[in-house]
């Protein structure tokens, strides 16, 4: 009897081995497959196993108990259509192509087979035809994005089957008809996020459509076709917070949406409805911090209470028929940065003492005839210009492609577009920039990414917030495609977990095409280089350590740790300085060139320190930046700043005379020049 049950074991996990196997294979040939119809594949595509049980899997690649449950490939470059072959893989969780522009055809009806697949990303691809209807067969399905492609067709109803759907995000391809309803996506009570507008949806927004066992708190509909009237059920969802149907033919009158507390965002802008007042209910929402309904027929006033809605930031109701005395009082909403009326019928204003927001009444009565050359009724242009401080890397010249980064050094970064979720973020408060610069920081590390730095910069455009992003890689020059595609996963994360206050982080990539390695020779000759610089670095090194040792200890006896000793010693920050005619000086001889520091040689004070005036014995004037106490920068900050000033000799720039660190100091000696282009240098000096 036990000899037989054992028999009978033996014979079932010698199944189950054949069968693992056999599915081994499975997803060996089905990227095989995907390999020899993609180009750009990434190079260590090769051999036959995919899952290296070696530990170094194909690049993209993420396994599970020998199983292909990963396949991240953004921002790659590839070209091709998506096979039937995906089927193959039928252990697969996450499928992120997203970036790559050169991905093009209909998505395979067999995508149906992916069981187990919770995470489909397709984010800007090239990917057209219609929305396979074997979607719904996907019930782990967590993540839908096929935001900017072409899809086409309509949504097909089985995606209501999706019950574990959290994100769903169409936006942005041609897709068209009506909102499919039960069956459709009035069963996806899971989600939070309803992501359609820039379609060419069309019909009446079904009444089915909302019901209050939703969860949703992004539901955008905008710059569709969508005619008739918001059905009333809208008002039952208690979760919203972004509310999008601008840009439609939407009728009627507009719902009562009293009682959605958490709404933030409303916009609401070139619809067709009724004439309506202002809506009593707007009055009720107490999170609302922005209202956008331009051109939507309302009329009659905006009552004077509206304004004191405590988070209101941004009030757009440019075109409408709105009319009498404008009244925003001192007890309006802290945080309002605009009120756009352009083109109503207001025939006055007033305004609280406290306010200075910008208020713009161009084309209302008040601004005809003598009152039309007051300040609100003149469109500032000030504002769609303002862009993030400029850093202080001053002019470093990089070879072609390459962007200096904020650490002042030459590489290829990944770059593009990010577009914020939230309408009303601040853009004139730049500590928000540097807030979100150290967040994108954060999450890359968090994921152990080879990220040095975050760039961002502002695109100069009203309606949307969009930002230049780069980021650049962790010393080398170049982000290998793993790095790419790693960054690039975090990036479109961001997208599906909004973080307060930026709200949802949309990211649009530029191809990237300067991965590092491509040939395996070329790169163990960069390594070979990279030896030999170092050895060169070190024997300057060694040198100048001499040097440096020599100097000091003929002027300090109380000697502290040589900075350049422990760059030399701690290799991750690039190794020693490299100096270009900069002399070290001792305190004491910076205290005497200054009259001990005193007052009347102070030429400047920012938040770094303070700027004095020196004259040296050869009576070359000179200007002297000395971090206060407490904000010297690190080693390797300072070291990175005096490498890149010694290098600079431009003329609208100030050059590096020299240098002292040494008691908790950290001094820069600059040539002084006239007073204009003094002030300049010095402004961009103290910015630091
Ligand atoms: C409303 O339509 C006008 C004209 O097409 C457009 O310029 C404006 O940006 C639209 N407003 C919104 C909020 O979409």
């Amino acid at each position: 009897m036990g000899s037989r049950i054992q028999v009978c074991l033996l014979v079932i996990s010698v199944q189950i081995l054949l069968v693992a196997a056999q599915m081994n294979n499975l997803d060996f040939a089905a990227l095989n497959a995907l390999k020899e119809i993609w180009k750009n594949t990434p190079l260590n595509w090769v051999g036959s196993d995919p899952c290296g049980k070696s530990g170094k899997s194909w690049e993209g690649i993420h396994c599970t108990n020998s199983r292909v449950t990963s396949i991240t490939l953004a921002s790659m470059g590839l070209t091709g259509q998506l096979s039937g072959d995906i089927q193959g893989l039928s252990e697969l969780q996450t499928l992120d192509l997203s970036y790559n522009s050169g991905l093009i055809g209909s998505l395979p009806q067999s995508i149906g087979n992916l069981t187990k697949l919770s995470n489909l990303i397709l984010v800007s691809c090239g990917f057209s035809g219609p929305i396979p209807e074997t979607i719904g067969s996907l019930q782990q399905l967590s993540i839908l994005s096929l935001t900017s492609n072409s899809f086409s067709g309509p949504i097909p109803p089985s995606i209501g089957n999706l019950s574990n759907l959290y994100w769903l995000d169409l936006s942005g391809n041609k897709l068209s008809g009506t909102i499919p309803v039960s069956p459709g996506l009035d069963m996806l009570v899971n989600a939070k996020h309803f992501h359609c507008g820039r379609n060419q949806f069309s019909g009446e927004i079904p009444s089915q459509l909302f019901n209050a066992n939703m969860s949703l708190i992004h539901v955008l509909f905008d710059n569709n076709k969508l005619n008739g009237k918001i059905p009333s059920t809208l008002g039952l969802v208690k979760t919203l917070e972004i509310l999008f149907l601008s840009n439609n033919q939407l009728t009627g009158p507009f719902p009562d949406l009293t009682g959605l507390n958490s709404l933030n965002h409303v916009d609401l802008s070139n619809n067709t409805f009724d004439k309506t007042d202002f809506p009593p209910w707007v009055e009720t929402l107490r999170s609302l911090e922005t209202l956008m309904m331009e051109d939507t027929g309302l009329q009659g006033q905006i009552p004077d209470a509206f304004f004191s809605l405590p988070l209101l930031i941004k009030v757009v109701l440019r075109n409408n028929k709105l009319n009498g005395t404008l009244v925003v009082n001192s007890d309006s909403s802290v945080h309002l940065q605009l009120i756009d009326l352009q083109n109503n019928y207001i025939t006055d204003y007033m305004v609280g003492t406290r306010f200075n927001s910008e208020l713009i009444l161009v084309g209302n009565p008040v601004c005809e005839g003598a009152r039309g050359t007051e300040s609100h009724c003149i469109i500032q242009q000030s504002n769609s210009s303002y862009s993030i401080e400029p850093k202080t890397c001053m002019q470093v010249t990089c070879k072609s492609h390459q962007i200096s980064s904020p650490n002042c050094r030459c590489a290829y970064p990944y770059t593009g577009l990010l577009i914020l979720g939230a309408p009303s973020f601040n853009v004139k408060n730049s500590n928000i920039y540097t807030s979100l610069e150290n967040y994108l920081m954060r999450s890359f590390q968090s994921y152990q990414l080879p990220v040095d730095s975050v760039s961002l910069s502002k695109n100069p455009d009203d309606s949307l917030i969009i930002l230049s992003l780069e980021v650049f890689p962790y010393g080398v020059e170049h982000f290998d495609r793993t790095g790419i595609s790693g960054i690039a996963f975090v990036l479109s994360n961001m997208t599906f977990y909004p973080m307060k206050p930026f709200g949802p982080l949309f990211f649009i990539a530029d191809p990237y095409s300067y991965f590092a390695g491509t040939k395996k020779s070329s790169s163990a000759g960069i390594i070979g280089v990279a030896v030999g610089c170092s050895l060169l670095v070190l024997l300057c090194l060694l040198a100048g350590i001499y040097a440096f040792h020599q100097k000091r200890r003929a002027e300090i006896s109380d000697k502290q740790n040589n900075p350049f000793a422990s760059w030399h010693r701690n290799e991750s920050n690039g190794g020693a300085p490299q100096l270009k005619g900069a002399r070290c000086f001792s305190f004491e001889e910076l205290k005497k060139y200054t009259n001990t520091f005193s007052d009347a040689n102070c030429i400047g004070v920012g938040g770094y320190g303070k700027v004095y005036r020196g004259t040296l014995p050869s009576e070359q004037l000179v200007a002297i930046k000395r971090a206060k106490q407490g904000s010297t920068q690190g080693d390797l900050e300072f070291k990175s700043e005096l490498e890149l000033l010694s290098r600079v000799h431009h003329k609208n720039v100030v050059s590096l005379v020299g240098f002292c660190f040494e008691q908790d100091e950290q001094m820069l000696v600059y040539e002084y020049i006239a007073n204009g282009t003094l002030k300049e240098s010095l402004s961009g000096l103290l910015g630091s």
